[in-house]
């Protein structure tokens, strides 16, 4: 399994770990931080979302972003697909190992095109951007909801909710303090690797959810 000093020693990435800052995202952009950088935070005072959405990003969530070394992705929507597909990959991996959640349907869901859902509440969210040089993909993925506003409690949830380990059996027996650092690790891992624009394709349309229609 990935740790931080994999992506450090093995991937010569340069990490930026912060107590607090307003976006992941805004600081990777504007800071000119060098490329190749990945940039930490415990909470973010203005997470963002897209479409001028904000994300509420309190202590106890993850919070990234990542500017790739290559400049190799043009499309920033298919960025998005990637790294949605590479999420979902890592969740699977670290929760049910090698073999991921099985051959039945898939737990870990996207909903076009950046959000990851479990069960029928968002879990997490993608917002990739592009500057004149660089890209930065931001993760932010829920693990406890509490504290969240009520209007998101109803919509969002969080992998370490105590509704969900009930459910997932299986997350009893996960490490919480190592979750942190291993799902970053194998995440960005992921996204370093090479996946086809195919499989990334086919793998989200497999994983594709809809919210269900309202009575
Ligand atoms: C969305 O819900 O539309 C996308 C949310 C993306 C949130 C992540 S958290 C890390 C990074 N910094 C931000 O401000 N946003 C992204």
């Amino acid at each position: 399994m990935h740790d931080l000093e994999y992506l450090k020693k093995e991937l010569g990435i340069n990490l930026i770990c912060l107590e607090e800052t307003d976006s992941t995202n805004t600081y990777a952009k504007d800071k000119a931080v060098p490329l190749g950088s990945l940039v930490l935070a415990k909470k973010q005072i203005n997470g963002r979302g897209r479409l001028g959405h904000d994300f509420f990003s309190p202590e106890g969530g993850i919070y990234f972003s990542y500017v790739p070394l290559e400049m190799s992705f043009e499309d920033v929507q298919l960025l998005t697909q990637k790294a949605g597909v590479c999420v979902c990959r890592a969740l699977d991996k670290l929760i049910f190992g090698e073999a991921g959640a099985g051959s039945g349907d898939a737990v870990f869901r996207l909903k076009w095109v950046n959000d990851i859902y479990l069960e029928d509440k968002k879990l997490c969210g993608i917002l990739c951007e592009k500057t004149s040089d660089r890209v930065v993909v931001g993760i932010g993925l829920n693990l406890k909801t509490e504290g969240f506003p009520n209007e998101l409690k109803e919509i969002a949830i969080g992998l370490f909710d105590p509704f969900v380990t009930d459910r997932i059996e299986i997350l009893k027996s996960i490490d919480q303090e190592q979750f942190y650092e291993h799902f970053v690790a194998e995440t960005i891992a992921l996204l370093n690797g090479l996946i086809s624009e195919e499989e990334i394709k086919s793998e989200y349309l497999k994983r594709q959810y809809t919210l269900p229609e309202k009575a």
